[in-house]
């Protein structure tokens, strides 16, 4: 009992003093004002971080999309919908010492966002779609002291691709996210990650709950810091 105590205030004590910004869950994209395009994303992967973060002692903000989840205990949370609004709620403060995404933004939203509902046509119906901004790239190009995280979510040739957007985005670390494995990605309370430094290290790790993976994570970007 004595021994748990010791390392729950030792993990309470590794962020103090430290600012940490998380985003999680999906975006929304409107089409009319019934309608929207969205992905699964349930927010517990980011929300698992924004609570080991306040639990280990950071002043921690957490912009979120819509999800069913509470705020945790010392988090300040921003609720955005849209991708262009994460943008926008992300770029307005930058001043953090870490910085972790874990959102599934919408890489595409409508090119016009009907004022009315969208009536039924004979025959098909295409959709236009436009780019939305690609959050973590533009903090990448900006960053200067910020431990910079993104996620991967891959369906195929995982580490392959999640190593690209690591160095595309200017990234000091990526969580890559097989979100075709039971347990992993989406929705469940469990995750399967592998870490990929910019220096190349790779550490695999098997299933854990979110809220182990969001541990490792925050302690990995502490051990980021300290080398920097
Ligand atoms: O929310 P849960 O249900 O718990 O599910 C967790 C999760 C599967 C959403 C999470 O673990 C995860 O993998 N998040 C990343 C989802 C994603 O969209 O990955 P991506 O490979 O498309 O994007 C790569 C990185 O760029 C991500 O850090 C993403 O936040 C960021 N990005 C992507 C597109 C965009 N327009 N802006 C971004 O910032």
């Amino acid at each position: 009992k004595l021994l748990a105590k010791g390392s729950a205030s030792e993990e309470a004590a590794i962020l103090k003093g430290k600012r940490v910004l998380i985003t999680a869950g999906p975006t929304r994209e409107p089409l009319d004002p019934v309608r929207y395009l969205t992905n699964h994303s349930t927010g517990k992967m980011g929300y698992a971080i924004a609570a080991a973060a306040a639990a280990m002692g950071a002043e921690t903000k957490l912009i979120s999309g819509p999800v069913e989840l509470g705020v945790p205990a010392g988090v300040t949370r921003i609720d955005i919908g849209t991708a262009q609004e994460m943008f926008e709620a992300v770029m307005a403060d930058l001043n953090f010492d870490i910085i972790i995404m874990t959102a599934a933004v919408a890489d595409y939203r409508p090119k016009s966002v009907q004022s009315q509902k969208i009536k039924k046509v004979p025959g098909d119906l295409a959709l236009e779609l436009t780019r939305n901004p690609d959050i973590l790239y533009e903090v990448g190009q900006v960053k200067d002291k910020q431990i910079l995280i993104g996620f991967a979510a891959e369906t195929e040739r995982v580490l392959e691709h999640a190593e690209e957007k690591l160095r595309k985005k200017n990234l000091d670390m990526i969580v890559a996210n097989d979100v075709t494995v039971k347990g992993a990605g989406f929705g469940s309370d469990t995750n399967v990650v592998t870490f990929i430094t910019a220096e190349g290290e790779h550490i695999a790790f098997d299933q854990m709950e979110k809220a182990e993976v969001a541990k490792a994570i925050l302690k990995k970007a502490v051990s980021l810091i300290n080398k920097a």
